[in-house]
């Protein structure tokens, strides 16, 4: 979800304005994304580097995700959609923590729609944290070294027991993966739109997917059909 900020200022409005825009159109590709049949849904709300921000911007967004989880909730949980937050926990205010395992808990048996809230995430961080607990097991004995392949990695992920992303949909003509869902997206496909977040919408989200059911995914093999 970039280019709120781009947003509001083409309209001489402040970035605050862009951020609560933001959250209507988040509002709005959640509900498509469950009419369309999406399963999961996820979603890059706040970077583990976005606390270099300002500290009133960063002051908004939190207030702005307070409002969302408690206006929003129970809308969510109505409509079959289960909430699964990643990103690191540790150092978050009170608040938040218990807003977000608020959410965990009331929808934990949901399964129309997981919408993940990637909140305080990094890929980076995501995968060393995944190292350092898989570090810990095999010092204290609960880990063979030996036994650590790619599909054990994932089990240390916060991401653990989801599907790979099959497409990454990126806003506001920025061309890059900016920290996000870095092991995860290894085979997504990428489709990058050059309207700012607040003006997404189910028509945007359809024409992303359609451009995604045109790409022809290979996953480093060949294409199908073709011998030797
Ligand atoms: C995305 O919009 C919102 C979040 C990071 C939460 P930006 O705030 O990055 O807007 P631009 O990129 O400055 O326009
Ligand atoms: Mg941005």
């Amino acid at each position: 979800m970039d280019g709120n900020g781009r947003w509001a200022a083409a309209r001489g409005l402040p970035r605050r304005e862009g951020h609560r825009r933001g959250v209507e159109a988040l509002r709005n590709a959640v509900r498509a994304a469950g009419e369309l049949g999406i399963k999961v849904l996820t979603i890059y709300s706040f970077s583990a580097e976005n606390w270099t921000r300002p500290a009133e911007e960063i002051g908004d967004l939190m207030a702005l995700l307070k409002r969302f989880v408690r206006n929003d909730l129970a809308e969510l949980h109505g409509n079959g959609v289960r909430v699964r937050v990643i990103g690191e926990r540790s150092g978050l205010e009170p608040e938040v923590l218990a807003l977000i395992t608020e959410a965990e808990q009331l929808t934990r048996a949901n399964d129309k729609l997981t919408l993940v809230v990637a909140f305080n995430y990094g890929g980076r961080q995501e995968i060393a944290a995944a190292a350092r607990k898989i570090a810990e097991a095999a010092a204290a004995g609960r880990l063979d070294p030996a036994s650590v392949d790619v599909a054990a990695f994932e089990r240390y992920l916060d991401t653990a027991g989801l599907p790979d992303p099959d497409l990454i949909i990126r806003t506001s003509g920025e061309l890059r993966i900016s920290n996000f869902l870095l092991w995860q997206g290894a085979y997504a496909e990428f489709v990058f739109l050059p309207m700012h977040w607040p003006d997404f919408d189910r028509a945007a989200l359809e024409s992303a997917i359609d451009e995604f059911r045109r790409r022809e995914r290979r996953f480093g093999g060949l294409k199908a059909g073709t011998g030797s």
